[in-house]
């Protein structure tokens, strides 16, 4: 079983950007966990970041067939893509929607996501382990398929 997880702008910034909100770890120290995680769990994962819309549609796209589940933490095209919520509803692979921060706390914005409705569920607030929970969902969402 793999697990894809995308990472959309500006999360290659993460330990660094605005900590107070998304915390001190690096988006390479989050995929150390995710595997180690992984790896308990029996199951294989694929991590990527890109800071292009369009990117994020191509790879939805190729999940189909080469992954059993995406775990996406779309960022700022959360709130704006209809791409890519027509992505996730083209390809049926089951999409966990993740987030570092709780958006629903934050600006009124952060409250809409464009994807929502078209993923299997969200986690939102926990940090990086947001991460491992985006995991453990995206696992069990495979298994009771
Ligand atoms: C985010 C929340 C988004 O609102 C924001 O644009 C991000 C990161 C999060 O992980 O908390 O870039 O997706």
């Amino acid at each position: 079983m793999k697990i894809l997880f995308l990472n959309g702008p500006n999360l290659n910034l993460l330990g660094t950007r605005q900590p107070e909100i998304y915390g001190r770890d690096t988006l390479a120290s989050i995929e150390t966990s995710v595997r180690e995680r992984a790896q308990a769990l029996g199951v294989s994962v694929e991590f990527r970041q890109t800071n292009d819309e369009g990117q994020l549609v191509s790879w939805i796209q190729e999940a189909r067939g080469t992954a059993q589940a995406i775990a996406l933490n779309a960022a700022a095209y959360t709130h704006t893509s209809i791409a890519l919520r027509d992505a996730i509803s083209a390809v049926g692979v089951p999409v966990v929607e993740l987030h570092l921060s709780n958006i629903h706390a934050r600006e009124s914005f952060r409250h809409h996501s464009m994807i929502a409705p078209v993923c299997r569920g969200q986690i939102s607030g926990f940090g990086a382990f947001s991460y491992i929970l985006a995991l453990e969902a995206a696992v069990n969402v495979c298994k009771t398929a």
